[in-house]
């Protein structure tokens, strides 16, 4: 008899402490104590044991027991109905699939600078930024483009203010500037960032767009390695069968300079409109760092020598992804955004 109520104390204090979150759980609860096989019918068979003169005290009780289990019982599916109608978390089931949350994609031009960006990682580059609103000397006069240089009409620049120059930078050339005047060699960097020139918007041009610059400082910097670099990088982004060609070119702050191209994805060097008919299309200027430019920032051109790239995001976008109009990249059309999900 004590053991069956000290029994009867620890079943409800186990009752008065189920938690019933679901429908499931309650009618489980119902089950577990008030079913046809339940608890409560077992209980009632002890009373088989009690002694006849203990029967009506242990009736009391067990009638007392039964109660409480209803009592829990009726609360329980009353708190669950009340929860699941108001939407409250206990009503929730966690079990059911959630509702999908539409994640963004990544921006085509970011997606393929980061691919450039990894693979001169790889070659041990490091990577730099500098501002987009530059003064003049940073983005032409250290770059060797003296005032009234007649290379400066190749880049027409947006002016913040007219004296001292202040301006929207042309190229991210400038950033070089930015790093030699801080660090000395061995320098070894690239530096992704917008460029601003004014420009009438069409498919073909638009008033700001994206590059990336390369600059390699060091003793015994050769042109050969300013080729293997850019080789390799061709390879990485494009493919194994991906053809390079050099052309000499002109640029005030390389000297010799080439500019690079590489045979048509597009058409696979047959001729179509982007290659212009040629098999071959353009992705960089480049060149050996002239020694004006290292001059400039105290580096001695006789000790140290250099390479240095440019490369337009856009253009190896369009590349790699055939974008055929400049001004898809701004205009936030998520028809043409959600084409690229997946890509890092
Ligand atoms: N700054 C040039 C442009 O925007 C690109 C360029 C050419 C960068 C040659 C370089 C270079 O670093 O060596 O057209």
């Amino acid at each position: 008899m004590e053991q069956l109520l000290q029994q009867l104390e620890n079943y409800k204090q186990e009752i008065a402490e189920t938690i019933a979150n679901t429908p499931e759980a309650v009618e489980a609860f119902r089950i577990k104590y008030l079913g046809t096989k339940g608890l409560l019918k077992s209980v009632m068979g002890e009373m088989k044991q009690v002694p006849n003169e203990k029967k009506k005290e242990f009736g009391l009780i067990l009638n007392d027991f039964k109660l409480f289990v209803e009592e829990v019982y009726e609360k329980l599916k009353a708190q669950g109905e009340q929860e699941s109608a108001t939407g409250n978390e206990p009503g929730l089931d966690w079990s059911l699939p959630g509702t999908p949350i539409a994640v963004g994609t990544r921006h085509p031009l970011s997606i393929v600078r980061n691919e450039i960006v990894s693979i001169f990682k790889r070659l041990g580059f490091a990577v730099a930024e500098g501002p987009e609103i530059e003064d003049d000397w940073h983005n032409f006069g250290a770059m060797n483009l003296p005032e009234d240089h007649p290379a400066r009409d190749m880049q027409d620049t947006f002016y913040i203010n007219q004296d001292p120059a202040w301006l929207l930078r042309t190229h991210t050339s400038s950033v070089q500037a930015r790093i030699m005047e801080k660090q000395k060699p061995p320098i070894r960097v690239i530096c992704p960032g917008r460029v601003y020139r004014n420009e009438t918007i069409s498919a073909r041009a638009h008033c700001f767009f994206h590059q990336v610059e390369g600059l390699y400082v060091d003793e015994n910097v050769s042109f050969a390695d300013l080729k293997q670099t850019l080789y390799f990088f061709v390879q990485e982004m494009f493919g194994k069968d991906t053809k390079v060609r050099f052309r000499p070119s002109y640029f005030p702050f390389t000297e010799p300079s080439a500019e690079m191209d590489i045979s048509c994805l597009i058409c696979g060097g047959d001729g179509c409109n982007v290659c212009k008919h040629t098999g071959w299309v353009e992705i960089l200027g480049s060149g050996m760092v002239h020694p004006k430019v290292l001059e400039n920032f105290g580096i001695d051109p006789n000790k140290y020598t250099g390479f240095a790239f440019g490369m337009g995001v856009e253009r190896i976008c369009q590349l790699k992804y055939r974008v055929n109009d400049l001004r898809l990249y701004s205009q936030n059309d998520v028809r043409f955004l959600q084409q690229f999900t997946g890509a890092l």
